[in-house]
């Protein structure tokens, strides 16, 4: 007997999508989640941090206020209010929340609180009680790592979990962030706007988001870091803590030499791990590659056990939100045996929210190169653009890489607004446009898009003001 048509296992991005998408197709759909809806992205990760990445944007125009001829009284200096801050930020989750735990009463999907765990017959067992289903979706989703010498308390070492859960009444003075990826250089950009002595600490040669978008955007935002007071090292190499009177001593060696700092906390963002461990997977014979993750079919989600599909974090694809949505479409369509149009995971948009935003699709130069293209590339810097200069934000660029005489590979941005600009350049990398097939578009005068039409324009060997 079936009690359900879809069992969904997890209540994150990849799970809520999975269940309110299978929903609308007239499925009925039962959504298991031991914590809240919403996951990592919702309650410990994208939402709150972006929300943090706001107050810092705030604070630091009203650092320029002066500028725009807006003054405070006479000595009057801004000063984050961290608990304040936190408040605003938990408003936003929890409406959020509220607005999702809505719309899945609505949508009729039954919500089961609880740890679940599939069977060997490929049911789940939840709180004693067995619930059966034509297909189960798994999406547990991923956790931070952490190493040893590394090891994450919560209250001096925390993960990105506790950077957007704090509940101390006020910023630590000194922060050290040990990874330069997504999260790492993300808080870095806010601790350091707020005011925090900020060091940010990463194996690799290039301190600064050594993997992922085009050297001359992250390059943009290590500069940018610097200038506004991050301390940035690359090819560190970081010893176990030690703990100080004053607060944790981080010994690590560059290729400069050893150094030491004092710190008061660190930040431990050197990626993060799939959650597959106590979910039934073995019993239920769906197989894990070595590192945790769930072996799928990318064409369907499909795993190795039939009827059960995986996306999102738990699988070994970018761990984005919008990718888990992505992926839930496609599970929902092989339930339903429908046409799949599957993810195109070298086409995903990828967005950092620092300051400035970096985002991208598609193809890196030196990738496009790497694999023997002959490749044109332009650059287009924010500088000149007129409505950058009006809101005094005018660091960064536009990048195209695109096929000679082809279509576009890839658009890399770092500016104002890179994270809503995306949006035009990814499609137009996904339609696999020509440049001069954009640039023939008509950009609104004044924006910041016109960056993206001038930039277009000039593989043309003309131009108007690029
Ligand atoms: P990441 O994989 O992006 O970056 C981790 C960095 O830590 C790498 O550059 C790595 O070289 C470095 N690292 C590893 N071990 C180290 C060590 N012992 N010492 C110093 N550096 C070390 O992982 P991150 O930043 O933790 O984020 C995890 C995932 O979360 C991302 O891959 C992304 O999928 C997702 N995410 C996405 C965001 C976005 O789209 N805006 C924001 C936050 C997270």
């Amino acid at each position: 007997m079936t009690d359900h048509d879809v069992i969904v296992l997890g209540g994150g991005p990849g799970g809520y999508a999975a269940a309110l998408y299978g929903a609308s197709a007239g499925l009925d759909v039962a959504l298991i989640e031991e914590n809240k809806v919403g996951g990592t992205c919702l309650h410990r990760g994208c939402i709150p941090a972006k929300a943090l990445l706001q107050a810092a944007e705030v604070f630091r125009t009203v650092g320029h206020a002066a500028e725009f001829g807006v003054r405070l009284p006479d000595g009057a200096t801004a000063v984050p209010d961290w608990p304040v801050l936190n408040a605003r930020k938990d408003r936003v989750v929890s409406q959020l929340h509220g607005g999702l735990s809505g719309l899945l009463r609505r949508r009729q999907v039954t919500v089961i609180d609880g740890h679940g765990r599939l069977t060997a017959d490929g049911a789940v067992e939840v709180g004693g009680q067995v619930v059966n289903a034509r297909a189960v979706i798994v999406c547990t989703g991923s956790a931070p790592r952490s190493l040893p010498g590394l090891e994450i308390d919560g209250d001096r070492v925390i993960s990105s979990d506790h950077a957007t859960n704090s509940t101390d009444a006020t910023l630590p003075e000194r922060i050290a962030v040990v990874g330069g990826g997504v999260i790492g250089c993300e808080f870095a950009s806010v601790f350091t706007d707020l005011g925090v002595q900020t060091t940010l600490l990463e194996a690799l040669p290039e301190p600064v988001l050594p993997i992922g978008p085009d050297r001359d955007v992250a390059n943009a935002l290590a500069r940018a870091l610097k200038r506004r007071g991050t301390t940035l090292y690359g090819g560190a190499q970081v010893a176990p803590l030690e703990r100080t009177a004053g607060g944790l001593l981080v010994s690590f060696e560059t290729s400069t030499g050893a150094e030491k700092i004092e710190v008061d906390q660190v930040l431990v963002a050197i990626g993060r791990r799939p959650v597959t461990e106590d979910a039934g997977l073995a019993a239920a014979g769906v197989a894990l590659s070595d590192r945790g993750f769930i072996d799928v079919n990318p064409a369907t989600m499909a795993t190795t056990r039939p009827g059960v599909y995986a996306i999102g974090d738990c699988v070994d694809t970018p761990g984005l939100a919008h990718v888990a949505y992505a992926e839930a479409v496609v599970a929902i369509h092989a339930i339903l045996s429908e046409r799949i149009v599957p993810v195109d995971y070298d086409k995903v948009p990828w967005v950092v929210y620092t300051h400035p935003e970096v985002a991208w699709a598609g193809l890196t130069e030196a990738e496009a190169r790497a694999g023997g293209r002959d490749v044109e590339v332009r650059k287009h810097p924010f500088a000149g653009n007129g409505r950058a200069m009006i809101i005094g934000d005018t660091d960064g660029l536009v990048k195209v890489v695109a096929e000679k005489n082809g279509p576009i590979l890839g658009v890399h941005l770092a500016g104002p607004w890179a994270s809503e600009l995306l949006a035009e350049t990814y499609l137009a990398v996904n339609w696999e446009a020509t440049p001069a097939e954009v640039g023939a578009f008509i950009h609104p005068h004044p924006s910041l898009s016109e960056a993206i039409g001038e930039t277009m324009i000039t593989f043309t060997g003309r131009s108007l003001h690029g």
